[in-house]
């Protein structure tokens, strides 16, 4: 009883019982955290999962940087209704090379983790330039500035080295082809096939339909690979192998 007697000095000093909490805690956290940095399979390896081609990760940014994750998770759980209506349900590596994650948790619009070649690249420009056009009981907002907003590949290599700071496997040979990658992306009539070895399924096309580069190319490029990079009928997951 004496040993648990001593619980008194704790209880009385509250400088005393914060420093002690915050010790207890801290002990719980590094136990809990500090081995995912060093276990080898915190995420399970799936075939097929590549890093972002230049023009699909330009297209995130722009993802990004309009919000659509306010409206549009990019994270299909492991439950009949959500498995019936969007596809195979999520794989952590699908996402390991997101930075940051796009898992989201508001749903105003529907999941888009499989939205990849599910429409038409034209269905997919009709749609961001004027959602009630093809969908008319829609609300989400129109973004046709998308397709009058010329872009450059002027920070593509650097937008690459980052993501490779981060841990994204992007060797020098993809960084040093980055700009061509990114035009080569856009138009069927160039010698694309460079770009698909290196980043193998990823959507040929001009996108927009407009001469010039635009954002609307890179977004659709984007949306098009969401998905896609898994071949769901043979993959397994590695616990029922
Ligand atoms: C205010 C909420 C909102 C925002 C912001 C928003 N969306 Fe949507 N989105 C919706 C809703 C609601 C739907 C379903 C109706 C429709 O298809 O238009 C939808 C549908 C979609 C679809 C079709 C999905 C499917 O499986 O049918 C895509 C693709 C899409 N949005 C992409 C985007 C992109 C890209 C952005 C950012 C540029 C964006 N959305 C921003 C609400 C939003």
């Amino acid at each position: 009883m004496a040993f648990l007697d001593k619980h008194a000095i704790l209880e009385k000093s509250p400088t005393l019982l914060l420093v002690s909490s915050l010790l207890v805690v801290s002990i719980g956290g590094i136990v809990e955290i500090a081995p995912l940095f060093w276990l080898e399979n915190t995420i399970e390896e799936v075939e097929g999962v590549r890093p972002y081609s230049p023009l699909e990760l330009t297209g995130r940014d722009i993802y990004v940087r309009e919000g659509c994750y306010l409206c549009h998770s990019q994270m299909i759980r492991p439950m009949r209704d959500e498995v019936e209506r969007y596809g195979h349900y999520s794989l952590a590596a699908e996402s390991m090379y997101d930075h940051p994650f796009q898992w989201g948790s508001k749903r105003t619009g529907p999941d888009v983790a499989r939205v990849g070649g599910r429409y038409s690249d034209a269905w997919h420009v009709e749609h961001l330039k004027d959602p009630q056009s093809v969908v008319p009981e829609s609300i989400m907002p129109k973004y046709e500035f998308l397709a009058e907003t010329r872009i450059e590949p002027t920070q593509i290599k650097a937008l690459l080295n980052t993501h490779r700071l981060v841990g994204v496997p992007y060797d020098d040979d993809m960084l040093d082809n980055a700009v061509a990658d990114f035009y080569a992306q856009a138009n069927p009539d160039s010698d694309y096939d460079d770009m698909l070895e290196r980043y193998p399924g990823a959507a040929v096309a001009n996108f927009d339909g407009q001469k010039d580069l635009t954002e609307m190319d890179a977004l659709v490029a984007y949306l098009q690979v969401l998905g896609t990079m898994v071949d769901f009928s043979t993959f397994t997951p590695e616990a029922s192998r």
